[in-house]
């Protein structure tokens, strides 16, 4: 992977715009999660201690194009920047037309999805962000997977355009894990649907020791091995596919932990009456919810052995007290465990967050669905295009 790299640049007086991915989980205008928050801060003041004028750049949520739509402001991500730059970080409307950063170092721009054509990756908005600036940082990893006019477009225009810290450290968090990690190897995936999770099934089945599947997923797993789920969701046109992908690691030697116990309730609701079944014991009117206690003492043994272990999505609706055994199980298992960790997902990270882990956890990756697009060996469109722009040669600062 051959990119410039914001730390290679000369930044001294430049207009540095940094693409950040600040989209965090909001509830009535206050920030639930600012995991992404903090984790783009390093970069900026990389950028800001080697003398840069910096325009930080954002989405959040989908807003309608061309629209200002309130509940899709970034101002509470402008006052958390604010709080952990200790500097007031202005938040800039219509920044398409000239403003004036004052006697500021560093702004934020709003939501960068305000714009016609962002979504489309349009040459006339490319173009437009491209001029405002002397460098394009790319820092947004959790959103690189998105060829959009703010991650994509703008490189193919700007002057010079690389690659910010964040995202560097994340490609090789995850370079190393797909090809060098050590062995024995566990990948936990957790999810409602086989369908959503596939590709990232099908290439974790090629390539780990353990794959422990949980959620609706492992419902889908557990019809294939003959059993009746109840009123669980699964999906029965895929039951072939799990059958499939259970050969294909049976056949390397390797293993996907079906669970052989589990927590169901008629409903899901914090006043359920919860009960543990074996699978061959699950009544027609039962849905899963949970693992059950000899699955998780089976997977927290092989997360202890392991020495690489991948984290994506909860194992059952740990949102709920009765459901929540297995997902915090498998959390407090993987931070005791001495093998190398990575988590990843929007819902890993709520899961993460609740049980106070996340110092625990050796890399804990911002992307959601760029994270599930690496893992699965599909191209990110933004890398692509720095790697395209470092190949043009263009003189660099
Ligand atoms: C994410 O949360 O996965 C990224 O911010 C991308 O958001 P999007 O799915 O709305 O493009």
């Amino acid at each position: 992977m051959t990119m410039l790299k914001m730390t290679d640049l000369n930044l001294k007086d430049k207009r540095v715009l940094i693409r950040e991915d600040l989209n965090v989980p909001l509830k009535h205008n206050v920030i639930m999660s600012d995991i992404r928050i903090k984790a783009a801060i390093p970069t900026i003041k990389a950028a800001l201690k080697a003398g840069a004028k910096v325009m930080i750049m954002s989405h959040l949520g989908r807003p309608t194009e061309g629209t200002f739509e309130e509940q899709f402001s970034l101002a509470p991500i402008a006052t958390r920047l604010s709080e952990l730059l200790n500097r007031e970080v202005p938040l800039i409307q219509n920044w398409l037309k000239h403003f004036n950063m004052g006697n500021h170092d560093v702004v934020l721009l709003e939501n960068v999805r305000f714009n016609n054509g962002e979504i489309d990756n349009e040459i006339g908005l490319s173009k437009k962000m491209a001029a405002m600036c002397d460098v394009f940082v790319m820092d947004a990893f959790a959103t690189s997977h998105r060829a959009e006019a703010s991650t994509c477009g703008i490189i193919q225009y700007a002057r010079i355009a690389c690659a910010g810290p964040l995202l560097i450290s994340e490609l090789q968090a995850l370079t190393s894990l797909m090809e060098k990690p050590k062995k024995p190897v566990v990948a936990i995936v957790g999810g409602s649907k086989v369908s959503t999770k596939l590709s990232l099934l099908e290439s974790l089945t090629k390539k780990v020791d353990y794959l422990v599947i949980g959620g609706g997923i492992a419902n889908t797993f557990i019809a294939a091995e003959g059993y009746t789920v109840g009123k669980s969701l699964y999906e029965p046109d895929l039951i072939d596919e799990a059958e499939r992908l259970t050969t294909t690691a049976k056949s390397r030697g390797a293993e996907i932990v079906v669970p052989t116990d589990v927590v169901i309730a008629e409903k899901l609701s914090d006043h359920s009456e919860s009960s543990v079944r074996l699978i061959s014991q699950v009544d027609d009117n039962e849905k899963i919810y949970d693992l059950g206690p000899d699955t998780i003492q089976k997977i927290c043994g092989i997360i202890k052995k392991a020495k690489t272990i991948l984290w994506n999505g909860p194992v059952g609706a740990f949102e709920i007290k009765q459901f929540s055994e297995g997902t915090e199980a498998i959390a407090r298992a993987i931070a005791d465990s001495s093998g190398f960790s990575i988590a990843g997902g929007g819902d890993t990270l709520a899961a993460i967050e609740a049980y106070k882990i996340a110092d625990k956890i050796d890399y804990i990756s911002t992307g959601g669905g760029a994270f599930l697009s690496f893992l699965e060996g599909k191209p990110l469109p933004a890398i692509t295009a720095l790697e395209e722009h470092a190949a043009k040669g263009e003189k660099v600062l």
